[in-house]
């Protein structure tokens, strides 16, 4: 499924394209069931909200679960970042935020592109997230905020905060950590916040399950808490062109984090359902 000549300039003009309804809600809840477990699963991977047990996030499910796989393979998903990027891709992040009804915390207004410049030596911003909803997304379950138009600022080269030296503190907490919790490390100050939604507004996206949310990896972005009593999970894939390889780095980070599988994907056929079993 590629893009119309539309959705492909809206993303290029405001950094992301909404397309509502692109799994129905029989796939979506093939996916939803995977969920618990893979939340249960004690894996590297998983992320939770600050002290407590409730899972913020899992990483790298497309490589563990069936039906991920799947959907990360599948070409409604693959095919307009191909399109976007002018190139074949490869998956260089896949993970689930799970933002629980009344626990699901904060993301903190940030740019993705930083995260992966600065710690994995990406060279450029050719990286699409499409961020597939799983839950319906709205005003009360902490839905994403976005500043349209804001990728065209490029890399906003924040200082890194957060981040701690004491030893004690990697052995508990894996330095990676940090781009993952409600405090992230490279995100923007209210000021520089301030200022991108007054030259370009703001924006929050509301959609139901099964659309899925194109989006540039410069364009800046949050998520408010979710005290609602509706989760809000999303699965969210990263494409890199495969003419973007990141560059030797010395402590690279978990390959759940940063994929060194640079082998392009290769799209399932047009009509591959996402839960095997239907057929
Ligand atoms: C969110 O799940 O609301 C934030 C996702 C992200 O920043 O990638
Ligand atoms: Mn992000």
């Amino acid at each position: 499924m590629y893009l119309t000549k539309e959705q492909f300039e809206k993303y290029t003009d405001q950094g992301f394209v909404l397309l509502t309804e692109c799994f129905s809600k029989t796939e979506v809840n093939g996916l939803k069931v995977e969920l618990p477990s893979l939340f249960r699963k004690e894996t590297s991977g998983r992320v939770f909200e600050e002290e407590s047990n409730i899972v913020r996030a899992v990483h790298g499910s497309h490589k563990t679960n069936e039906v991920f796989q799947r959907l990360s393979r599948n070409p409604r998903l693959v095919e307009p970042p191909m399109q976007l990027l002018g190139s074949k891709v490869y998956i260089y992040q896949f993970k689930i935020n799970a933002k629980a009804a009344f626990r699901g915390n904060i993301w903190e207004w940030h740019q993705d592109y930083i995260f992966w410049r600065k710690e994995d030596r990406l060279p450029t911003a050719r990286v699409v997230n499409a961020l597939v909803l799983l839950d319906d997304m709205n005003e009360f379950n902490g839905p994403l905020f976005v500043i349209p138009g804001s990728h065209k600022e490029g890399m906003i080269d924040v200082v890194a905060q957060n981040t701690s030296n004491r030893a004690k503190d990697e052995r508990e907490r894996p330095a990676w950590i940090s781009n993952f919790t409600a405090k992230l490390k490279y995100s923007l100050n209210q000021e520089l916040v301030t200022n991108l939604v007054l030259k370009y507004g703001i924006l929050s996206i509301k959609a139901s399950a099964g659309s899925v949310l194109f989006f540039n990896s410069n364009l800046v972005h949050a998520s408010p808490s979710n005290i609602s009593p509706f989760n809000r999970s999303v699965a969210i894939v990263t494409y890199n062109s495969v003419d973007n390889i990141p560059l030797p780095v010395q402590n690279p980070r978990p390959e759940f984090i940063v994929s060194r599988d640079y082998r392009p994907v290769e799209p399932l056929s047009k009509d591959a359902l996402l839960i095997e079993n239907l057929m």
